[in-house]
């Protein structure tokens, strides 16, 4: 399964579903107006004046012609409230009154309670080191530090940053005064036994600390920060894992954060702390850093729950660059869009935002180019493409990018992209990339589709594969017909073949049910918005078994028009020897008679 839906039982989806009319479901979040058989409102999506938003409860469903966002009640409450599929399923459940069984029963009440500890205890300790920072003596090389990296006074606040007093026994002692057990704050991760005895001394010693808080807001964790110029210490020493703290499921600033990453439809993404305090202090605010270079398939997930697209805007420094790569298998299997933004050398955001000023920053951010073109662009200067070799180095990485997203869609988008900068024919660099070991298998749960939105530019459907995916959903006694005479290969938008393979494969596995629940298939908003923006309105066409015949041999010929394209673009090549350019024009003279024949049955198993 490669969707969410996979979480529940097709049975409890459906259950739940028919409990949930969808006229009565979003009508409790928007005024609905009855127009013919449709339903219509202002679009709680985007900012409209005249009604597009459409709601049809024939086949409950909704699209807006306005933002193109489309789908059945499940992903109307998940977009409504900005929840995940499984959340928004759960909320529908309540609402009907239809007890999800295999729900987990409530938590263990003893572990509760130590987290509750575990929490109080954070939260005393970070109002200790605020008080040490902005009062003690003993803080003031911190204050000196915090002034001369340019940190503000509110920033200070905001982050709650402290000093951890350059002791072995302060957090002990401190431990000790108000009565907690030694074994209980060495759990909390904030000190630690020496081996073999019952002694125990700070972790942190003489550093600025930052409060590492959950979504909520609540101190779980420290990182701490040397400040002397001491070569041999660690730059940062952090929490270790804890009841309360698992690194790789935190985002350091996401408390602060996530409206702003909401307003502004992505988040960026930067290494560390003082990056992301940096940013914040220039007026970027939808920033999180998972503190340090691993990024993994938990941070993906949690950042898809807020929104569709991330910036990463890591140091420029090789270590940085590569992160950013390395980032690529987590975020690609979460389905989110990713941009890179390139911090030129030798800078980190915190040091380009003090050299350049928020302005160049936030430009730098606007302009940050998709995670593909990016990586084109840097292997196109790591290899030298008057070269063999260094075109198929080429062509190998990209190959070896891209088909980590699993999805056919970004592969052939990018066999293109590629094909253009490399200036050969799209078919030979498609036939490279098949050449290539097939997709990686990713973790079973992060087997989503990837929206290709950001990383691709999107392009709408042509209004015949609108039409086509017209014919297959209002007429299904069409879709047999297609899956016998229509080549998927012939229709060109991506995304679109990818709904009519579906669409097909439902059918001659059948496990077609309802449009809504293939919807719930779909990950992406981008197949949703296409799918519901040829079905919203669903009047009767007239006579669809003519128009089906016209309109797919129209998409064979138009195929069969690009593959004549790219071989003549391949003759006029200077590198095509005489004996290829004949080969080339019999393949031509192939097409051309194949283009002339009538549409017939496709040979069996294609
Ligand atoms: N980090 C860490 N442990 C280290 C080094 C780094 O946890 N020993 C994490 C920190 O969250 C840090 C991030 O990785 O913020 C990025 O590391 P780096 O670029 O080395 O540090 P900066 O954030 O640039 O810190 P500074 O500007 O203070 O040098
Ligand atoms: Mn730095």
């Amino acid at each position: 399964m490669d969707s969410m839906a996979g979480f529940f039982s097709q049975a409890a989806l459906e259950q739940i579903r028919a409990a949930s009319d969808i006229v009565d479901v979003i009508g409790g979040y928007v005024p609905l107006k009855r127009a013919g058989a449709n339903f219509v409102a202002l679009c709680p999506f985007h900012k409209e004046k005249t009604p597009s938003f459409n709601v049809n409860p024939g086949k409950q469903i909704f699209h807006c012609f306005g933002c193109h966002k489309g789908g059945d009640v499940f992903t109307f409450v998940k977009e409504y409230e900005n929840i995940g599929f499984a959340d928004a399923v759960r909320r529908l459940a309540e609402r009907a009154k239809i007890p999800l069984e295999f729900e987990m029963g409530a938590p263990d009440a003893q572990a509760r309670h130590l987290k509750d500890q575990l929490l109080q205890i954070h939260e005393q300790i970070a109002q200790r080191w605020q008080t040490a920072l902005a009062n003690d003596a003993a803080g003031q090389i911190a204050r000196d530090y915090l002034a001369k990296r340019g940190v503000s006074e509110e920033a200070i606040k905001l982050f709650r940053l402290g000093y951890a007093p350059d002791e072995w026994d302060d957090t002990v002692n401190w431990a000790r005064s108000k009565g907690y057990e030694p074994a209980l704050i060495e759990k909390a991760g904030l000190i630690l036994r020496k081996e073999g005895s019952d002694h125990y001394y700070d972790r942190f010693r003489g550093r600025l600390m930052f409060p590492i808080c959950d979504e909520q807001g609540r101190v779980i964790a420290f990182s701490g920060r040397v400040l002397s110029g001491d070569e041999k210490t660690a730059k940062y020493v952090n929490s270790p894992e804890t009841p309360i703290f698992t690194k790789s499921k935190v985002f350091f600033g996401l408390d602060k954060s996530k409206r702003a990453v909401l307003d502004a439809g992505f988040a960026l993404v930067c290494e560390g702390q003082l990056d992301l305090i940096a940013c914040f202090m220039a007026g970027v605010q939808n920033v999180v850093a998972p503190q340090g270079t691993a990024f993994t398939p938990d941070h993906a997930r949690i950042l898809k729950r807020y929104v569709d697209e991330v910036v990463l805007c890591f140091d420029s420094d090789e270590a940085g660059q590569n992160a950013a790569v390395r980032s690529l298998d987590a975020l690609l299997a979460s389905g989110l869009a990713i941009r890179v933004a390139v911090v030129p050398a030798p800078h980190d955001p915190d040091s380009y935002v003090k050299e350049h000023g928020a302005d160049a920053f936030r430009k730098l951010v606007s302009e940050a180019e998709g995670f593909f073109d990016y990586y084109l662009n840097r292997l196109c200067r790591a290899h030298d493409l008057t070269t063999d070799k260094g075109r198929m180095g080429v062509l190998r990485g990209m190959a070896e990018a891209v088909r980590k997203t699993g999805s056919a869609v970004l592969q052939d988008s990018y066999a293109q992209k590629t094909a253009l900068r490399l200036g050969v024919a799209p078919d030979a660099v498609r036939a490279e990339f098949k050449k290539l070991p097939g997709p990686r298998t990713l973790p079973a749960e992060a087997l989503h589709e990837p929206t290709p939105d950001g990383a691709v530019e999107t392009v709408p459907p042509s209004t015949q594969e609108c039409w086509l995916l017209k014919l297959l959903f209002l007429h299904e006694d069409l879709v047999r017909w297609a899956a016998m005479h229509l080549d998927p290969e012939w229709v060109q938008h991506p995304m679109v073949r990818e709904i009519v393979n579906r669409r097909i494969a439902a059918q001659s596995h059948e496990t077609w049910t309802t449009l809504a629940a293939f919807l719930d298939d779909f990950d992406s908003a981008e197949a949703q918005g296409i799918i519901t923006a040829a079905t919203a309105e669903s009047r009767a066409i007239p006579d669809p078994d003519r128009q089906i015949a016209d309109l797919v041999s129209r998409l064979r010929n138009q195929h069969l028009d690009r593959q004549l394209a790219a071989l003549t673009h391949r003759c006029s090549l200077p590198e095509t020897s005489e004996e290829e350019r004949l080969d080339l024009l019999r393949q031509q003279q192939q097409l051309r008679q194949l283009k002339r024949q009538p549409l017939a049955p496709l040979p069996a198993g294609v």
